[in-house]
């Protein structure tokens, strides 16, 4: 093979590489999550690391968005949103929270329940 031939393929495989490149790139884009994948939630009593992922996938503990975000919500999905649990409502976000985390918890038998395993730092 001369070396001009071997150019010639050595171009036509580049070519070739950055068409599927491309397809692929088209074809199969990566999805951005729907939640954000971990969480630091902070508080008074230190912060929380909260995995949304494990929480919620089915390889992890399966958890259905609306056991948590239980009211129509709007994008942002916060639980302190007006008429929601801000600071002058009936439960209070901490204590919404409290109930919610470490109620299921508690029930379950499973996940975090002493002070200092949830609020980590
Ligand atoms: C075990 C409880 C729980 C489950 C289940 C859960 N979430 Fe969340 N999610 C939270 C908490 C707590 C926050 C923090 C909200 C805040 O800071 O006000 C949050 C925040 C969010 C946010 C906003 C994050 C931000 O940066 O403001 C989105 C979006 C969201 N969740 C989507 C989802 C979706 C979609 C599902 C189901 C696949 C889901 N969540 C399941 C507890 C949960
Ligand atoms: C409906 C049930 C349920 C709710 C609600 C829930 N959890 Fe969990 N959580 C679990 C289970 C199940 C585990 C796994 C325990 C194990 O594997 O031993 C867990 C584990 C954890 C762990 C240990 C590390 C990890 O991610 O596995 C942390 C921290 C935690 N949860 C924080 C939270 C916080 C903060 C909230 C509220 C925003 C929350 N959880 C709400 C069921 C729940
Ligand atoms: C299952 C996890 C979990 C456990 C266990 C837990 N907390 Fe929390 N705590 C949270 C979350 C989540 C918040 C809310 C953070 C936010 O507002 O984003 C919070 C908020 C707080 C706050 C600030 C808001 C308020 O209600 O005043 C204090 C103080 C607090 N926790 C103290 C404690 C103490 C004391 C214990 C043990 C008796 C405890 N927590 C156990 C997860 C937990």
């Amino acid at each position: 093979m001369s070396s001009k031939n071997g150019q010639a393929l050595a171009f036509a495989l580049a070519a070739i590489l950055l068409v599927v490149g491309v397809v692929c790139y088209a074809a199969f884009p990566q999805k951005t999550p729907e939640e954000p994948v971990r969480l630091m939630l902070k508080s008074t009593a230190g912060k929380i690391l909260f995995d949304h992922k494990t929480h919620t996938d089915d390889a992890g503990y399966g958890i259905a968005c609306d056991d948590c975000h239980h009211e129509e919500q709007d994008e942002s999905q916060s639980c302190s949103g007006e008429d929601c649990h801000g600071p002058d409502s009936d439960p209070k976000r901490g204590d919404a929270l409290h109930t919610n985390c470490k109620g299921c918890h508690e029930d379950s038998g499973a996940g975090p329940v002493e002070c200092a395993a949830c609020h980590i730092m």
